[in-house]
This record gives C-alpha cells, sequence and structure tokens, in this order.
C-alpha cells in the first residue's frame, strides 16, 4: 500500500511558492471542516502544495496514490492473519480519521467506484466513515481533512468525478507557475543559475503552446526542475534538455523534431 505519514516531528515545512491565495483557500478549508479537491495538470506542485500545507497546519499527512485497482478496503483496512490469529488492521483513511490527520487522494478518478461511496459520508456535515467489517462507525477527530486531486486533462469520459461526489469540495484549479513564479521555484529546488533556469523557463513555456496540437500534455514544472538537477549535476546542457524536456513528452520522430526546433531557437 502506497501511504504513509509524511510529516516529521519539529521539520520545517516543504518549500512552495504561493501562486494566488491557495494557501488562505487551503487554511480556511480546513478551519471550516470542508473537504478539498486539487485541479490541474501533471507536476504543477498540488502534492508539494498538500505536504506543504499539512506541515503548516501542524496535521500529519496520508498519501494514497489511487489507481484503478484501489478498492475501499484498501483506504478503510482489512482483517490481515497476524501469527495464526486475525487482526484487524486500520488503511490510511480510517488512520486519518481516528487521528484527525490530513488522508491526500491523488488521482482520485482512478479509484474503483465503491471508493467514491465511502467518501460521501465523510465529505458531507455528517464526517462519519462506516467500517463495515467491524460495524464500526467513527466520527472524524477534529482535524480530520479530506483532500483530493486529479487532472482534468487526461481523463476519459468514463473517468470522471459524479457531480455527487464533486460538488462535496471545495475545487481549486492549479497550473503551472508564470515565469515570474517558476524561475524562483526551479532555482531553489535545482541550485542553478538564473540565468540558465530563465531560459528553460523560457523553452518550457514554448512547449506548453504546442499543448493539445502535438502535445497531450504541457511539459511539468516538475520536468523542468530535473532538466535544472541534471545540468548543475554537471551534464551538458542539450544532452539534460533532450532526456529531462524532449524524450518524456513523445515518441513520435517528427513531433520530437519539431521539439528541438525549439529548443534551437531558444538557446541556439
Ligand atoms: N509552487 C511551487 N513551489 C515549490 N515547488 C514547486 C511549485 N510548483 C511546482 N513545484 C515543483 O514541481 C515539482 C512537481 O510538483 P508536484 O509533485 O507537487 O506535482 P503534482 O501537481 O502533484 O503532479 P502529479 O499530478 O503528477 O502528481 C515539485 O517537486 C517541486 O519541485
Ligand atoms: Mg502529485
Amino acid at each position: 500500500m502506497n501511504a504513509h505519514n509524511t510529516m516529521k516531528e519539529g521539520a520545517e515545512a516543504p518549500f512552495y511558492l504561493p501562486q494566488g491565495d491557495e494557501c488562505a483557500i487551503f487554511e480556511a478549508a480546513a478551519a471550516a471542516d470542508l473537504p478539498v479537491l486539487l485541479k490541474g495538470p501533471t507536476g504543477c506542485g498540488k502534492t508539494r502544495f498538500v505536504a506543504h500545507m499539512a506541515a503548516r497546519l501542524g496535521r500529519p499527512l496520508y498519501t494514497v496514490a489511487c489507481h484503478d485497482d484501489l478498492s475501499a478496503a484498501d483506504l478503510i483496512g482489512r482483517y490481515l492473519l497476524k501469527g495464526g490469529e486475525t487482526v484487524w488492521v486500520d488503511g490510511p483513511l480510517t488512520r486519518a480519521v481516528r487521528e484527525g490527520a490530513i488522508c491526500y487522494l491523488d488521482e482520485v478518478v482512478e479509484a474503483r467506484k465503491d471508493v467514491t461511496v465511502v467518501l460521501h459520508p465523510l465529505t458531507d456535515d455528517r464526517r462519519i466513515l462506516p467500517i463495515d467489517r467491524t460495524g464500526e462507525e467513527l466520527e472524524a477527530t477534529p482535524g480530520f481533512m479530506l483532500v483530493a486531486s486529479y487532472n482534468p486533462g487526461y481523463q476519459n469520459i468514463l473517468k470522471t468525478l459524479k457531480p455527487s461526489t464533486r460538488q462535496r469540495f471545495v475545487a481549486m484549479e492549479f497550473d503551472f507557475p508564470r515565469p515570474e513564479h517558476e524561475v524562483p521555484v526551479v532555482v531553489r529546488e535545482s541550485g542553478l543559475s538564473e540565468d540558465l533556469v530563465r531560459n528553460l523557463v523560457r523553452l518550457a513555456n514554448k512547449l506548453r503552446g504546442l499543448k493539445g496540437q502535438d502535445l497531450e500534455e504541457g511539459v511539468s514544472t516538475r520536468l523542468v526542475v530535473y532538466a535544472a538537477t541534471l545540468i548543475k549535476n554537471g551534464m551538458k546542457l542539450e544532452r539534460a534538455i533532450e532526456t529531462a524536456m524532449i524524450e518524456p513528452l513523445s515518441d513520435d520522430a517528427d513531433v520530437k523534431r519539431g521539439l528541438r526546433d525549439l529548443v534551437t531557437a531558444i538557446f541556439g
């Protein structure tokens, strides 16, 4: 199970540069016991934002990467055989409900249908988690907060949240940071000089302009950080861009040639 409590006692909040009022909105939602839905393309900072906010609020964070096999039992818990005895083991959602923690369901649209059913009584004013297997009905401990994220870009028609699910969340849209934010983010994350980073970010924005025509998704801030880190660690600029900002975007030789033309236009 890909879930763990990611908050270290006394650790500083992970670096997150706000793009707008998202921190204030998240804090207001947390104070009002409202669940939050984050929408946005891959690698734009959603996970980092949640980690940052959890640390700022001083709440433990349980992150679950959802996939099409993820079931309600994976979140709630199950009986396991331990040394000849059957014992109940809480899943990450149940732990968060008991502890008053933040439970973050990443790519929630990927999860199986039975998962959304579980979320409903937790995300309205009841704030309860019925555990059928044990007969318990848990009332969420103060501090419990459900956060979910998904990428509206590559979701297909079958994989979308039902209105009855999505209308239980306060929702925020994320996008790639504007250059005046992305440059300092990449400098901070990679340690590369600002001059070079500025050009990488210019390239990233040119590549993002191809979304919808040649590319399914624009190049992520994550990939710009990768490229900058490889360059900082001594890789030649051209190779770093090729491996971190061209190859991950497409398998099509013609498309890649087009992307390289943009590189030449910026870096010569
Ligand atoms: N505003 C920001 N402040 C600090 N770092 C950022 C910011 N935006 C993006 N990043 C950087 O981008 C990287 C990718 O962000 P993150 O993992 O949060 O993306 P994501 O939106 O969760 O993507 P996915 O949908 O693929 O899970 C982070 O590791 C961080 O280096
Ligand atoms: Mg993420």
